[in-house]
Parts: C-alpha cells; sequence; structure tokens
C-alpha cells in the first residue's frame, strides 16, 4: 500500500481523491498496490467538499508524518509551495505537483534537493495532455528543434468564445473561472504568465534553459478587441495565445503572445478548454498533442499518472528531469533580439 497526503484539495486536489476512489480497481492493478489518500490539507476545514478524506490546515501533519510516501502538491502559489516541496523531499517523500509558477522559479533548487526521489509534475503543462512524459521519453532520441502550441486553457476558452460568438472578454473569463480553469489570480491566464511558466518547463526539458519567467517576451490577450478578432477572421486567420520555444543557431528563443494562426493550420482549430502542442524534433519531424488543457478531472489524470508511476517504483531518468546546461550547451536568446 502506497499513502499520499494531498496538500490543496480544491479543484484539482479533489479531482484527484474521487478519481482515485472511482478508479481504484484499474489503479490498483496498475500501480500494482492499493493507493490511499491517508490526508488533505486545506485553509478552510469548513468549506463543503465532494470528497471524503480527512482534513487539517496543518501542511507539517503530512510532511511529517513517516507513513506518507507521497506528497501531491495542489495548493497553488510559490512561496508556501516551495517551503513544503522542499521540506518533503527532505523528509524523503516524492513529490507531485501540478505548480508550474512554482517550478518556473525553483525547478532546478527542487531537482536537486530531490536528487534519486521521485520529484514528477506532468499536470504542470497542458493539463490532461500528457506533454512532459512525450517529450521526456518518447521524443528522447531527438534534438528538439521547436516547441510551439496553445497551453493556456482559459485563454483559449475566452479567444474562442469571443472569436465564435462574439461575446465580451469579461464574463467568459467569469466562466472560465467558474469551471475550475483559471487560476486562483487569473491575471497569469490571461496576461500570458501561466503559458511562461509551462513554457519555461517545457524549455527546460528540452534545452536545459535556466530561464526566469522576467527573462522572457511575455504578452497576453487582455488588449485583444472585437475589432481585431473581426479583422482577422476577414484575412482568414484565428487569433491564438502561444508559447513558442525555438532553436535559433546556438540560442533558445521563448516567447508567448497572441499570434495571427491561418484558419487552415491544425493549431488554429484548437478550440476552447483544449490545448494544442507542436513539437519538431530532428529525427521525428513535426509531431501534434491535443487534449483537455485545465480543468479538474483532466489534471488529475495526470497527476495519478505520477502518483501511479512512482507507485510501480518508475523514477525520471536523471537526464530527463530539470538539468542545467545539457549537453548542447544552448543559451536563451536575448528577449530583445
Ligand atoms: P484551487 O481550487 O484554488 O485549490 C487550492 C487548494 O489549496 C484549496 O483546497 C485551498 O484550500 C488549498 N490551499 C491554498 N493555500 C493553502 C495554504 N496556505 N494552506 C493550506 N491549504 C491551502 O486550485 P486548483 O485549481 O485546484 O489548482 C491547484 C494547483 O494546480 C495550482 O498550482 C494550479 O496552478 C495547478 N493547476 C490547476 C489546473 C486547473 O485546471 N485548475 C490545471 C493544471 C494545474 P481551501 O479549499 O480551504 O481554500
Ligand atoms: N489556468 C490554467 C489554464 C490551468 O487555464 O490553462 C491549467 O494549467
Amino acid at each position: 500500500m502506497i499513502k499520499i497526503g494531498i496538500i490543496g484539495v480544491g479543484t484539482v486536489g479533489e479531482s484527484v481523491a474521487q478519481i482515485l476512489e472511482a478508479n481504484r480497481d484499474i489503479i490498483t492493478a496498475r500501480a500494482g498496490k492499493e493507493i490511499v489518500v491517508k490526508k488533505g490539507v486545506v485553509r478552510n476545514l469548513s468549506k463543503p467538499r465532494n470528497i471524503n478524506i480527512p482534513l487539517t490546515t496543518d501542511a507539517d501533519e503530512v510532511l511529517d508524518d513517516p507513513e506518507i510516501d507521497i506528497v501531491v502538491e495542489l495548493m497553488g502559489g510559490v512561496e508556501e509551495p516551495y517551503r513544503v516541496v522542499q521540506k518533503a523531499l527532505q523528509n524523503g517523500k516524492a513529490v507531485v505537483t501540478a505548480n508550474k509558477a512554482l517550478l518556473a522559479y525553483h525547478r532546478y533548487e527542487l531537482q536537486e534537493t530531490a536528487g534519486d526521489i521521485p520529484f514528477e509534475f506532468e499536470a504542470s503543462v497542458a493539463g490532461g495532455i500528457p506533454i512532459i512524459k512525450s517529450l521526456r521519453e518518447g521524443l528522447s532520441a531527438n534534438h528538439i528543434e521547436s516547441i510551439k502550441g496553445i497551453i493556456n486553457g482559459t485563454a483559449n476558452y475566452i479567444l474562442t468564445k469571443m472569436m465564435n460568438e462574439g461575446v465580451d472578454f469579461a464574463p467568459v473569463l467569469k466562466e472560465a473561472q467558474e469551471l475550475g480553469y483559471a487560476e486562483a489570480d487569473p491575471t497569469f491566464d490571461i496576461g500570458g504568465f501561466d503559458a511562461a511558466h509551462k513554457l519555461l518547463i517545457l524549455a527546460s526539458i528540452a534545452y536545459g534553459i535556466d530561464a526566469k519567467p522576467e527573462d522572457i517576451l511575455i504578452e497576453g490577450i487582455e488588449q485583444i478587441t472585437q475589432d481585431d478578432i473581426s479583422f482577422a477572421k476577414e484575412f482568414g486567420y484565428t487569433i491564438k495565445l502561444l508559447g513558442i520555444a525555438k532553436k535559433v543557431g546556438e540560442c533558445v528563443e521563448l516567447r508567448v503572445h497572441p499570434a495571427l494562426v491561418p484558419q487552415s493550420e491544425m493549431i488554429a482549430k484548437v478550440d476552447g478548454v483544449m490545448n494544442g502542442i507542436s513539437v519538431i524534433g530532428d529525427k521525428v519531424g513535426e509531431t501534434m498533442y491535443y487534449g483537455p488543457g485545465a480543468g479538474g478531472n483532466a489534471t488529475a489524470s495526470a497527476v495519478i499518472s505520477d502518483i501511479i508511476a512512482i507507485a510501480r517504483g518508475g523514477k525520471a531518468s536523471p537526464m530527463l528531469g530539470f538539468k542545467r546546461a545539457l549537453e548542447s550547451g544552448l543559451k536563451l536568446l536575448n528577449r530583445d533580439e
């Protein structure tokens, strides 16, 4: 039996607990052992919840519990999750997180603390799409030429509704929040910062780039109007918020911004909360990944895939985690170049 503690039992944490219960049979079979949630951590114990697990407000109860094997960090933010994940790893517990903001700032330090202890983060990029495992494992024979795609579900949901239904920005953002897609602070979604966090994670895996969000060009969708959308449509384009990582000589260019995408391209057809990512490897050519980019169940599906991999004894090969300066020696292209 594997015992886990879930720190943060909100949209994603609640879905993790529910799916572990609902799909217990196949999860146990695939993990090779039963996975039990020993405790969840929340801020407010009196909030109504659709789960039946013991709750506390004290994360240290989980971190100091010698029976807990895996800490699942799903609280959001950067500082407290950093403390929680560092302490969990220092206490020898495996960690699974969906927290891209945390990883955008502290991925290398956390990877170093982890050493041989499993530290997994599939859900941190593109919700339910197994893009991290694809990059780390499926494409590991390739030099990655580029990664380009829609990696924020909320922004894509808003742009799609503005484009297809002519609705205004504000009410659609509210809808995305109610559906559990948006970050606690939705300016991360609409300002392009969440996409930048994810892009940095992908670029670390593909290129070993050690950059922070402040080092790259980030533009959000707040300025996009119905006039821009009509104009784009008239000329056969759609507007998408893209995250782009591209090898340029010995450098890697990283940027997030809205772009005009020809309606004939596959990325243009990725609508609503869906994410779509094109990865070009030097040997495989172009590969495409499509699926739900946000939401409780989609994200929990990725979180649980990490829990199962850890329970099976699987561990990321060291070269496939966050390692600074891969043998490629690639550097970040100055954002002003
Ligand atoms: P959420 O609904 O806001 O849930 C956060 C949970 O953490 C809540 O249970 C909250 O307690 C608890 N919490 C927050 N701060 C805490 C603290 N200081 N001490 C104890 N508990 C604390 O967030 P979410 O949407 O599930 O997202 C969780 C993480 O997953 C974030 O890092 C997010 O970026 C990431 N993520 C989310 C999605 C998505 O689609 N939602 C997708 C991919 C990744 P209360 O319930 O008492 O408030
Ligand atoms: N707020 C994020 C999004 C959640 O909308 O894509 C998934 O990472």
